[in-house]
């Protein structure tokens, strides 16, 4: 069964034929929400919501350990996240779709591992390529037939927000090789790597990143809003074609 994570703009699957929903408890604490099993193109689904159903949790408020737990609890074979992000690459303009192949961190102060029990051994997972490169293509070919757009390979930044980042940090991710800028990709990948669960992500640009903007001084709120409405809208139709791909 394959899951989709569902972030800014994506809280729910209108193509979703509604199944179940289930709450399910962890060790590491409560999900973002309750599971949503469905039918996408005919084939088993089961999405969350990243951020809560009333998008409430903030990124460095999620529990990601207890999301990936979950899903593997439902016996998930894949995982694909959908993510906004910002674009720092200049071609990586408001509503492009990517598909991210390489992963830099900034974060601090989550819980990134579940083997982190004293009475455990340390656990160091293989990440030289974070994202399962199957998964990917799979996304890209569901791109193809929904007729989408979609760049293939970019490095996303993991920052720790909430707030967005100034414009000498977006020179210092660019300089670091970062094409994109976002706020939920890590622990996540990492952790679905850790349980052997198959993961990549669809990350959406709502805006220019930090001072990357020709024109505004500053971050576009009311134009993030719009863009995500419709981009979300096209990565819909992408996952609809996923079950083929
Ligand atoms: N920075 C970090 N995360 C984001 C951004 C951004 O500009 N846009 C959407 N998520």
């Amino acid at each position: 069964m394959l899951a989709i994570i569902g972030g800014s703009g994506l809280t729910q699957l209108a193509s979703l034929d509604l199944i179940r929903r289930e709450v399910v408890r962890t060790p590491y604490g409560e999900p973002s929400g309750a599971l949503t099993f469905g039918r996408l193109c005919s084939q088993p689904v089961v999405f969350l919501a990243r951020h809560g159903y009333g998008h409430t949790i903030p990124p460095h408020r999620v529990n990601y350990q207890a999301n990936l737990w979950a899903l593997q609890q439902a016996q998930v074979d894949a995982i694909i996240s959908v993510a906004s992000v910002g674009g720092i690459r200049a071609d990586l303009c408001p509503g492009t779709l990517i598909v991210p192949d390489q992963i830099i961190d900034y974060t601090w102060g989550r819980k990134s591992t579940f083997h982190e029990n004293s009475d455990e051994p340390v656990v160091h997972i293989d990440f030289t390529e974070p994202y399962d490169e199957a998964i990917r293509q799979r996304i890209l070919k569901a791109g193809l037939k929904a007729g989408e757009t979609i760049i293939d390979g970019a490095v996303y930044a993991a920052t720790q927000g909430p707030r967005l980042e100034t414009a000498a940090e977006i020179n210092r991710l660019e300089r670091d090789g970062a094409d994109v800028v976002g706020m939920t990709g890590m622990p996540e990948a990492a952790l679905a790597r850790e349980l052997g669960i198959p993961y990549a992500a669809i990350n959406v640009v709502a805006n220019f990143a930090a001072g990357r903007a020709s024109s505004a001084s500053g971050i576009c709120f009311d134009s993030i809003d719009a863009v995500l409405r419709d981009a979300m809208g096209r990565v819909r139709g992408v996952l609809d074609h996923i079950c083929e791909s």
